[in-house]
């Protein structure tokens, strides 16, 4: 691994990144040529395991797709404070696709209710108008009225066999060292995992806001029931500087 570790402020029982030979990978900014990668990627992985696309069954069969989820991720990808963990061997590992949100700007999950700008897949409509009443209700920068520029985990993803590994705790450690040299005010992940939520509980981050799946309905229904651990969706917030 080509990545120092001085910057980890928590003292864990078992070791924060658990490293062996195997596991040799370098993490590395994504730029423009790796967008088809990245997708592809994507669609692979997080486009079906990511709890909340599980459970809607985001992708109809195996070679299926979402084209409104990867217009959100390279839209994301283009704020370029994006990372992915590539193997020895060239291959994409994992990403962390990361974006940034400002002070009153209309933003895309955030802060208006109605739906009329993103069209398509019911489903990932589904989950962007959650994202949207999460985001409202976690009235971040309420709390934190000094900051006007946040640096958002969006989307994290690890290869299903290299996970337990400590790469997203990785590629989130180096996310919060692009957060300092670009001078964000807070680093936020919005987490629908139990898992990308503990990654950053173990990096020091604060919990601020957590929504139990089976207390967000539509129509009076319960809208996700992901199976567990993952229970509720949170956001993990760390002032920088
Ligand atoms: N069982 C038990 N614990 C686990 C497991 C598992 N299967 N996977 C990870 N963990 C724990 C680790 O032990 C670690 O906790 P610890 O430090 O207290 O031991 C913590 O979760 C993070 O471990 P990492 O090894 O850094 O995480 P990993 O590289 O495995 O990636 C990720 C985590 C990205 C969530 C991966 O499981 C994944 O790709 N899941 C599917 C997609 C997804 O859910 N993405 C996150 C959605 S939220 C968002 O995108 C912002």
């Amino acid at each position: 691994m080509s990545l120092d570790n001085s910057s980890t402020s928590s003292t864990p029982t078992t070791p924060l990144f658990q490293i062996s030979p195997k596991d040799d990978y370098s993490i590395k900014p994504i730029k423009e040529e790796d967008y088809n990668n990245v997708i592809r990627f994507l669609r692979k992985f997080f486009f079906r395991d990511e709890p909340l696309n599980t459970y809607v069954k985001l992708l109809d069969d195996e070679n299926g797709t979402c084209p409104e989820l990867e217009e959100y991720s390279v839209q994301t990808i283009k704020d370029g404070i994006s990372l992915m963990a590539v193997s020895a061997s060239g291959q994409i590992i994992g990403v962390c696709l990361n974006g940034i949100i400002r002070r009153n700007e209309n933003r895309e999950n955030c802060n208006d209710d109605n739906d009329n700008d993103v069209h398509g897949n019911e489903k990932f409509l589904k989950i962007i108008r959650f994202l949207r009443y999460a985001d409202k209700m976690s009235e971040i920068f309420e709390k934190f009225t000094d900051v006007d520029k946040v640096l958002c985990v969006k989307i994290l993803s690890v290869d299903g066999s290299f996970r337990g590994r400590g790469i997203a705790k990785q590629l989130m450690d180096r996310t919060r060292q692009i957060a300092k040299e670009e001078d964000f005010g807070l680093m936020r992940g919005d987490c629908t995992s139990y898992y990308s939520a503990r990654a950053l509980a173990r990096l020091g981050f604060e919990c601020v806001y957590t929504l139990k799946y089976e207390d967000y309905t539509e129509f009076g229904e319960v809208t996700f029931s992901p199976s567990p651990p993952h229970d509720a969706f949170t956001i993990y917030v760390q002032q920088i500087n």
